[in-house]
């Protein structure tokens, strides 16, 4: 609950942000652009080892917390060690003139050179092999022909699938010179991803993390989207647990081996969203920007280790 002081700050922030908003925004409200036609299956090198859902776009079901084993720990720490490389590499594109389909290309062609199948493509359908969120998308955003402009925010969230098991990590990128706000809406976010992580350990509730960047945003002018939650991951791309980045009762205590995502949303202003007719493109109800940061972590004997570094 909102302290009377709290919420009274947090009043005035949003009277401010409606009355900047109506003289003039210092960005871009986002609209999906065209794809380009989607890979056919057929055309993956050969070479790549594909996940099971390739070819239907249905990914089996995992029904419980798998404990990873050793050998299972060392495949995860390569393949996420590869999406994080592979999303430090997409930085190089991100400046004005550059469209979104030009990262998918990057991300579809590092992977598949490193031997490695970009997890999100023809996942439950999805057209692409990476997401792209721009300034009011909040996340699963499709890459398209809209060129970045300058004072836009873009998360870019890259997943790739090698040796059985897939590696999950985002980051929000700014494009040439971005307000006070937008910064600012980067720096928090990427706190609250943190704020996640410092709660994370053997013992530790789930839900710990969720109350923590909770109570953390609540000190700040943003606000969470409770909407999206982080996962498990492993041999599949989402299983559980589900992670929420709200005060949630989700059971469960964390054990060495397991292994799951931490991939706080947060809005500059509402936490409500809209999913477009694409059926993938989540956008904030008031065209407000959203960041995002994402990271791929184990659980260990003495605390945790983020993989996708
Ligand atoms: N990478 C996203 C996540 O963090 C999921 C994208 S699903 C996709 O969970 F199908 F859109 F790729
Ligand atoms: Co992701
Ligand atoms: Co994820």
């Amino acid at each position: 609950m909102d302290t009377m002081l709290q919420s009274m700050r947090r009043s005035l922030y949003s009277f401010l942000k409606m009355n900047i908003k109506e003289t003039k925004l210092n960005y871009s409200v986002v609209y999906p652009g065209r794809v380009s036609p989607q890979i056919h299956y057929k055309s993956i090198p050969e070479h790549v080892k594909c996940p099971p859902y390739y070819m239907t776009g249905k990914p089996s079901q995992q029904y419980s917390i798998d404990i990873k084993s050793e050998e299972e720990i060392a495949r995860l720490r390569r393949t996420c060690k590869l999406a994080k490389s592979i999303l430090n590499q997409c930085q190089e594109l991100i400046k004005p003139g550059v469209t979104t389909d030009e990262i998918d290309k990057l991300v579809t062609q590092l992977s598949f050179d490193a031997g490695a199948y970009p997890s999100p493509l023809n996942y439950r359908k999805f057209p692409k092999s990476v997401c792209t969120s721009v300034n009011n998308c909040i996340c699963h955003g499709i890459p398209d022909d809209r060129p970045l402009e300058n004072g836009d925010i873009v998360n870019v969230d890259v997943t790739v699938y090698r040796e059985n098991v897939h590696g999950d990590c985002s980051f929000t990128y700014m494009v040439g010179d971005v307000d006070a706000s937008g910064k600012r809406l980067i720096e928090v976010s990427q706190q609250s991803l943190q704020v996640g992580l410092d709660h994370c350990g053997p013992g530790k509730p789930f839900s710990g993390i969720g109350k923590a960047i909770e109570e953390f945003l609540m000190t700040t002018e943003f606000s969470g989207v409770p909407a999206f939650t982080g996962h498990g991951i492993g041999s599949y791309f989402h299983g559980p647990p589900d992670i929420y980045h709200c005060r949630n009762d989700y059971p469960g205590m964390m054990s060495p081996g397991m292994v799951f995502t931490v991939e706080p949303a947060v809005s500059e202003g509402t936490s409500s969203l809209q999913i477009l007719r694409d059926g993938w493109t989540a956008v904030t109800k008031d065209n407000s920007r959203s960041a995002q940061f994402e990271h791929t972590i184990l659980i260990t004997d003495d605390g945790y280790e983020a993989l996708t570094v």
